[in-house]
């Protein structure tokens, strides 16, 4: 029997339309929500959004969420609140978002960057031990996909340096590590409510903690850093001043209501993804030269990516199955392009491609495949057909 030939070298696309990596999912339950926020007396910050914290708080077992307008404001607000300032040192993973290394940029602190280890693709604490100075205030780790990075062993360098932590949790809304939800770590953990996250709001972010003192300083910092009731205020009602230099981070009712809604559904949501991820387990964990995403251990993680990667023997290097993919309709992305070859970091801070061997070795093979709550079973299936083609094509 002859080989089926992949779209990129002159076949039938497996599909006619594109399908994305990720994408929301909205039903009547949310478009109902936001237009009844629409009917509120707030449209912007209001009792909406309290809720939304609070049930977010409820959730993740911690005493305080501050919504805000972007995983990225999340983050800067974080590290303001951290207290990172002109000459720290913050140590970063570079195989996430920029996002992640902005925490200290924003705050005019360095970003150090750790290598990872390549198994769960985040921050080795042995790589972060080796770049703690005198200088460092904090880390910054990222649950790559969704998968938990080694909690226990990152937070136990952050005491021996005493050492603030900010996980970026952009990736693991919904999971569990330990028995206790992604969110309950300290010191703050922030999430993304971007489209293509675990849940939506449009563009959204969040900063959980249990410290009182660091969330009152994150709802100031969102806010103006202004004290609405300062000595003088009930005299002179229209007396409100800034204390310092604050920012316009508040989110909308309406994007609380969208959040609200989304958030009835995190267990359809998670439940969906767990099933795509099943059925990519059993289709590629056979196949030659793909590495799956690693095995959960303790933890239930809420996946946002499948990432792959691709090894010599798949019979072609990861650019060709990118754009093979892509021609099929495909729409994989790679997360991501390790920082440190990014020129804003090697132009401010002298990073080098080199600098990193496990981030980079792993970024090479990396192929994220479609993972949202609103595929169907043939979409599923597509993506596996469209890699298996690919795969037997190049196959000796
Ligand atoms: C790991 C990580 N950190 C931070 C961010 C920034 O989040 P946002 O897009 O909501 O600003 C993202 C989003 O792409 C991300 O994936």
């Amino acid at each position: 029997m002859s080989k089926k030939v992949p779209a990129h070298y002159g076949g039938k696309p497996v599909r006619e339309d594109v399908l994305g990596y990720g994408s929301q999912s909205i039903t009547e339950n949310e478009k109902e929500a936001v237009v009844e926020a629409l009917d509120g007396d707030y449209i912007t910050r209001g009792p909406t959004v309290e809720r939304f914290e609070e049930r977010v708080a409820d959730l993740v077992g911690v005493k305080h969420a501050v919504a805000t307008t972007s995983g990225t404001t999340a983050l800067h607000l974080a590290g303001q609140a951290a207290g990172f300032d002109d000459g720290d040192e913050v140590i970063t993973t570079p195989l996430t978002f920029v996002s992640t290394a902005h925490v200290a940029t924003y705050c005019g602190a360095t970003p150090v960057f750790a290598d990872i280890d390549p198994h769960l693709r985040s921050l080795d604490p042995d790589a972060v031990r080796e770049q703690v100075t005198e200088n460092t205030e904090g880390i910054v780790p990222m649950h790559y996909g969704g998968q938990p990075a080694d909690i226990e062993g990152l937070l136990e360098v952050a005491d021996e340096h005493d050492l603030t932590v900010i996980w970026d949790a952009c990736h693991a809304f919904g999971g569990s590590w330990n028995g206790e939800p992604i969110g309950a770590q300290r010191d703050m953990v922030m999430f993304s409510f971007h489209p293509v996250k675990n849940i939506t709001t449009g563009e959204g972010g969040m900063v959980v903690t249990d410290d009182d003192e660091l969330a009152e300083r994150l709802r100031r910092l969102r806010s103006f850093d202004m004290n609405y009731s300062p000595d003088g205020h009930n005299q002179e009602p229209w007396y409100q001043v800034t204390e310092g230099l604050g920012y316009n981070y508040n989110v909308t009712d309406i994007q609380a209501a969208l959040g609200l809604a989304q958030l009835d559904r995190l267990a359809e949501f998670k439940q969906r993804r767990d099933e795509i991820i099943a059925r990519y387990d059993e289709a590629f964990s056979e196949l030659e030269g793909i590495r799956t995403p690693p095995e959960p251990v303790n933890s239930d993680p809420m996946y946002h990516l499948y990432a792959v990667e691709i090894g010599e023997e798949f019979g072609c290097d990861r650019r060709e199955v990118v754009n093979a993919l892509h021609a099929e309709n495909i729409g994989v992305q790679v997360h991501y392009v390790p920082l440190h070859y990014h020129p804003y970091f090697q132009e401010e801070f002298g990073y080098e491609r080199g600098e990193f061997p496990q981030s980079e070795s792993v970024y090479d093979g990396l192929v994220s495949l479609p993972l949202h709550a609103e595929m169907d079973e043939k979409d599923v299936e597509d993506v596996i057909s469209a890699v298996e083609t690919l795969h037997a094509y190049h196959a000796k």
